[in-house]
Parts: C-alpha cells; sequence; structure tokens
C-alpha cells in the first residue's frame, strides 16, 4: 500500500460517525463517542492499512522488525529447521505451568537463554504485555516500595495496578537527581525501608521506546547502593527495546555493562527484533519460582505452546550464531548517517534555531554511550502531522506518536532504522525532511502564515473534507 493509499484509508477513518447514529443502541452509540473523540484529532488507526512497507512501495521506518528478520524471511527459515529438527510436537502445552502444561523443550530454552543472557533462570510468557503484570503483580511484597522513570511502558503501569506495594512513586526521565530525591523522601517517610526490612523495586527500561534513550544504569544503581546500604534495593529492567540491538550480540544493556550479577529482573520481548513472539523474565531462581506460584497471569493461563517456544528459539539462534551482527551494525552506521547529514543542512539547522523541528540526538550524539534504532523527531506540535503526511507521500512509511501515548504536547515522529535500510533510503528521507522544512520556514517568514499550509497538507486536508461532506 502506498504512502497516498494509507493516507486515504487513515483519511475514511476519521470520519465522525456518532452524530449520524441517532437509531442505534445507546451501547453502540456509546462507542462510536468515544471512536470519535479519537477521530475528531484525526488519532484513529484501523489496523491493516498501515503496512506500505510490507508491499514494498514504501520504506519501513516504522515497524518494529527492526532487524528485519520478518523482512528477509530468516526468522521463518530459522523457525521451519527449529520445527523440523522437533517431528511429531504438539500444538498444545496441556495444561497451566504448575499443573500439566510443562515440557522438557520449554525448560531447555528457557536455561538457553538465560544462558545467553547470563542470568540463572528464565521464564517464558506469552508477550511483554504480561511479563509486567506477571512481575509488578507478583513479586513486590508488603510494605515494598517502586520507584519508576515516568516514562516507563504502561504495561508496568497497569502492572504496579496490581501490586501490593503501598508505595509508588515516579522519578524524572533519566534524571539521577530526581532519582535521588525521589528514593531519599521514601528512604525518610518509611520506617521498614529504612530499616531494611522491606525493599525499594525500581523499574526502568534499557532504551526509552518513545525517546529512544538508554537509561543511565550505572548511575542509578551506583545510587541506589549508596542510599540502602542494607542492600534492600532491587532493580527491575524492562529491555524491549534493547533486545537484538544493544550488547553482545543484541543480548541486553545489562549484559552490555556487565551488571547481570546486580540486577534482580530483566524483561526480554521476543516480538520486536527478534520477529517472533513471546517474553522472558530472567532472575534467580527464587524469583522464577514466586512468579511460577503466585503471578495471576501466569497462574491463571494455559502454559506457552510448542510453536511459541519453537519462535523464541530461532531468534535467540539467530542472535547466539551472529546472523544478526550486521543488520545490528548498519543501524547504528545509518542512524550516525542520519544525523550527520541533519546536523551538516542548512536549511534543517534553520528550521531548527526558528523552533520548528529537531531531533534531540543530533544535539548530543556524541554523548551517548549507545545509540539505537530509535530517532524520535520533535516539530512545534501541529506539524507534527504535516511531516507524516509529506514524508508518507513520498514512500516513507513513518508515524506521529500522539497523545495518549505520549503525553500532550509531546508529540512527535518516531523514526525507526532497520537491519536493512540502505544509505539511500536514508538519505532520501533526509531530504524529505529538509525540503518540509525549507516549507515551513518560507510559510512562518511570509506575511499571513498563520492561514498558509504545506502543500502536503493541503493535498491531504482537501482530501479529508471531501470524506466528510
Ligand atoms: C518497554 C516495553 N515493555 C513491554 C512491551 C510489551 O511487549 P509485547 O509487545 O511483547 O507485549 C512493550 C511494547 O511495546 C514495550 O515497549
Amino acid at each position: 500500500m502506498s504512502g497516498q493509499t494509507f493516507l486515504t484509508s487513515w483519511i475514511q477513518a476519521q470520519k465522525l460517525r456518532a452524530p449520524q447514529m441517532k437509531n442505534a443502541s445507546t451501547f453502540e452509540r456509546n462507542l462510536e463517542e468515544a471512536l470519535d473523540l479519537r477521530r475528531a484529532n484525526h488519532g484513529l488507526f484501523a489496523p491493516g492499512v498501515i503496512n506500505g512497507w510490507k508491499t514494498g512501495q514504501g520504506v519501513d521506518f516504522c515497524s518494529n522488525d527492526i532487524l528485519h528478520l520478518g523482512v528477509t524471511g530468516q526468522i521463518r527459515e530459522e523457525f521451519e529447521a527449529e520445527l523440523a529438527r522437533n517431528p511429531g510436537y504438539s500444538l498444545h502445552a496441556g495444561g497451566a505451568r504448575l499443573l500439566d502444561g510443562n515440557y522438557e523443550y520449554i525448560q531447555q530454552v528457557e536455561q538457553e537463554i538465560a544462558d545467553f543472557h547470563g542470568a540463572e533462570t528464565a521464564l517464558i510468557v506469552s508477550g511483554g504485555y504480561d511479563a509486567n503484570g506477571t512481575i509488578f503483580g507478583a513479586l513486590p511484597r508488603p510494605g515494598d516500595a517502586i520507584i519508576y522513570d515516568e516514562l516507563v511502558h504502561a504495561s508496568t503501569h497497569d502492572g504496579m495496578v496490581h501490586s501490593v506495594a503501598p508505595c509508588k512513586q515516579s522519578f524524572r526521565h533519566n534524571d539521577c537527581d530526581s532519582f535521588r530525591e525521589t528514593l531519599t523522601s521514601i528512604i525518610d517517610s518509611q520506617p521498614m525501608i529504612r530499616d531494611g526490612s522491606r525493599c525499594v523495586l525500581v523499574a526502568v527500561e534499557s532504551v526509552y521506546s518513545m525517546d529512544g534513550d538508554v537509561c543511565p544504569l550505572r548511575e542509578l544503581v551506583d545510587i541506589g547502593k549508596e542510599l540502602c546500604p542494607k542492600g534492600n534495593i532491587e532493580f527491575i529492567v524492562d529491555e524491549a527495546h534493547g533486545t537484538g540491538i544493544i550488547g553482545p550480540k543484541g543480548a541486553g544493556l545489562v549484559k552490555a555493562l556487565g551488571m547481570e550479577k546486580e540486577i534482580s529482573v530483566r524483561l526480554h520481548t521476543c516480538g520486536k527484533a527478534l520477529a517472533s513472539i513471546g517474553a522472558v523474565i530472567l532472575g534467580s531462581a527464587t524469583v522464577r519460582s514466586v512468579l511460577l506460584n503466585y503471578a495471576r497471569p501466569i497462574v491463571f493461563t494455559t502454559a506457552p505452546s510448542f510453536p511459541m517456544v519453537a519462535s523464541m528459539r530461532a531468534g535467540y539462534n539467530l542472535l547466539r550464531s551472529g546472523a544478526t551482527e550486521k543488520a545490528q551494525a548498519n543501524i547504528k552506521h545509518l542512524v550516525k548517517r542520519f544525523i550527520g547529514i541533519m546536523r551538516a543542512d542548512e536549511t534543517f539547522q534553520k528550521a531548527f534555531e526558528m523552533g520548528i523541528i529537531w531531533i534531540p540526538l543530533a544535539e548530543d550524539i556524541e554523548d551517548r554511550d549507545f545509540l539505537c534504532h530509535i530517532v524520535p523527531i520533535h516539530l512545534r506540535q501541529k506539524y507534527c502531522y504535516w511531516l507524516t503526511f509529506h514524508l508518507q507521500l513520498a514512500g516513507y512509511c513513518i508515524f506521529p506518536i500522539d497523545y495518549p501515548i505520549v503525553p500532550k504536547g509531546k508529540s512527535r515522529l518516531r523514526l525507526i532504522v532497520h537491519g536493512t535500510n540502505t544509505e539511500a533510503h536514508i538519505d532520501g528521507l533526509a531530504k524529505a525532511i529538509c525540503d518540509f522544512s525549507r516549507e515551513m520556514i518560507e510559510i512562518e517568514t511570509s506575511a499571513d502564515s498563520s492561514s498558509k499550509l504545506p502543500k502536503s497538507a493541503q493535498h491531504i486536508y482537501a482530501q479529508m473534507a471531501e470524506a466528510r461532506a
């Protein structure tokens, strides 16, 4: 599907429905009213229409198939080889993990994954969302406190809702001073944390999915050790976006920093860079046993089936064999190339100075210890969709990230660089962004700038008006 087709179907999806539903049931009308709230902000997406890159009509700068193990067929090939190595496999696990659902293959794969990451044990669960529900629903004990980075994923927030820990406080994103202040205030106000009989659990991510920046894990852990000398502080690191990208052979940030012994719980997901399915929770044998026995998403569900576990193993086989190293290196090379072009472009720099568009990574790339695949592009808020139109029409599949995924006023485009993207893709994308920047500079510096729209937005809004008429 081309950018134009995507935009047309997306425009059609924005047509308000509830006002025309006077004769419908209250239930249906109320639901459409909820959808209209999204439509009114041009924010309703219909599954299945946003995949121009899948048909080869657009360049993939958006999917979670980061290493392109899916696009290239590598994961399918490895998965089929894994099936062939295990003839007679069954599709069903046969029960919950603690009852009839355990089997030798899953235990073997778990141990392999644990070894790959340098962890004592691993526990396979159906996905990252469930994993966070599992972790935060089961591990905090009464009287424990949870401190979390303000930008942790929705699944961590939802998991914490089920936690018995009475005290949950956030700290400013990746801000060590704010972490220190929050931890100090918890220690001051909670006698059982102070005396070491209860724990502080710290929830962070290795790579933040909307900002693409990496957690200052070493610094946070050092602050934790300093302020909790009794050792009652533990870190839970969600490596969903670090898996396959950061660290030796993509083993993650914790492994890259050599902090395997200092981090109590890690979460790796397989639905992103590994192009498969499922997630794995790493920790001690005690952690694993508590999760198996107490976590409701494990106790009350059927165990992961063989095909799912085999797909995870296929992904890990590719990581372990070094088959993904070229793609990992290419991502870093292309991110540097993109930033280099944007920095050298005078038009982009002028637009940056005028506050039209900015790329945080372009301002401090030298200071970052790790480069990953996510490059957010910030703009004056109303320009976010305009740049999306411009890029989609130019054949680049890239999406705006809007409220409620990010806070109001913080919308941005999220560029995801992939394993088989090329220099030509990056150069073309950079040129398209610079062309858009030039157009916006001309508009902002012209008389009566408030009523002017860039060409791509004129085109799309005209279609939208037609669709709404
Ligand atoms: C940080 C983080 N944790 C967990 C998840 C959920 O992972 P999954 O898609 O495997 O459910 C995501 C998904 O976007 C994520 O970004």
